[in-house]
């Protein structure tokens, strides 16, 4: 007699021939309506379940994890993994996973697109033409801050920020600068034509600010009043990474003050709610959380997550692509 396939939960819609790969290795509950489950609710799903299929929305802690030891492997399919207590994975002996490398550069277009949208006033100006408020041409009409030959500051250089600085560098004759806690290698910083400096000065520099960095406690507001402060009034600053890296109630303060130019947002505090005072100020693009939103990306970021939920669970392998 064969041993019981595994079981696993995927907690969200996803592409149906991914549901279909995974049904021809495990038993499959698959979330059908796509409602975000509560904890609660996750952490009875998960009851009987080796293996689950998580996307960012999906909180796993310790309480999840000690109500369900029969877990072996939750496979997030997202590059972030800050919906994951990596410490209670580590005590519990389950294995985390995400997709990095399948969507840098997909991620690295939307970012440099956003902060191009900002600097170019692009949101700003088709809200004006929609509203037929277009009369004439004019010498200042939606002017705003060029890209090409500016500083670019990047915080935070993992493999996003690197596509990021090399489309600044070799594309469109950036200056780039960027802190991250840790330097680059000197051969990594010459291929992709950036320059660590200090994070002060990175602000200071930063014509245009993309933030990339992992969201954890410690970064929790790292973009604050204080540090819009020391910015160019006439700087943009683009959010590719998570929300609660910015504290989105004082930079909607300061794109209403002018105390910097304009801003490019893809995530947010709280999302999907946003700060209301966001969407009061003009000079700021806001998109929903889709900077790896191209179909090929999101496909292979759903293999990716679905191999390693194999690999563990099928083969009794490694997973591809772990965190812990
Ligand atoms: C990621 O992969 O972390 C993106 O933000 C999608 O959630």
């Amino acid at each position: 007699m064969s041993a019981p396939r595994p079981a696993i939960l995927i907690a969200r819609a996803v592409f149906p021939e991914i549901v279909e790969q995974l049904r021809e290795h495990f038993e499959v509950e698959h979330n059908p309506d796509d409602v975000i489950y509560s904890k609660a609710e996750l952490t009875q799903r998960l009851q009987g379940k080796a293996g689950a299929f998580t996307t960012g929305g999906d909180r796993v802690d310790g309480e999840v994890l000690a109500a369900n030891p029969q877990l072996r492997i939750v496979a997030n399919m997202a590059v972030g993994y800050n919906n994951f207590d990596i410490a209670a994975f580590n005590a519990a002996g389950v294995w985390a996973t995400n997709t990095p490398d399948v969507l840098t550069e997909s991620t690295a277009d939307f970012g440099f697109a956003l902060m191009m949208a900002a600097a170019r006033r692009m949101a700003e100006s088709e809200h004006f033409l929609r509203r037929g408020e277009w009369k004439k041409w004019a010498y200042d009409m939606f002017a705003g801050g060029d890209v090409h030959g500016s500083t670019l500051g990047i915080l935070g250089m993992g493999r996003i920020g690197q596509a990021i600085a090399k489309r600044g560098h070799h594309g469109f004759g950036m200056k780039v600068v960027y802190h991250n806690r840790s330097r680059l290698p000197a051969e990594t910083e010459a291929a992709v034509g950036a320059t660590w400096v200090d994070k002060a000065t990175l602000l200071a520099q930063a014509d245009h600010l993309v933030l990339v960095l992992p969201y954890t406690p410690e970064n929790h507001h790292c973009i604050a009043a204080a540090e819009i402060a020391q910015m160019k009034p006439t700087a943009t600053l683009t959010n590719i990474a998570r929300g609660g890296i910015v504290d989105d109630a004082a930079l909607a303060e300061a794109l209403r003050a002018g105390r910097i130019a304009a801003a490019g947002l893809d995530v947010f505090e709280g999302e999907p709610a946003l700060n209301p005072a966001l969407l009061t100020v003009p000079n700021v693009v806001l998109t929903p959380h889709i900077a790896s939103a191209t179909v090929a990306t999101r496909r292979a970021m759903a293999q990716l997550a679905a191999d390693n939920l194999i690999a563990v669970l099928g083969r009794g392998a490694a997973p591809l692509t772990p965190i812990n």
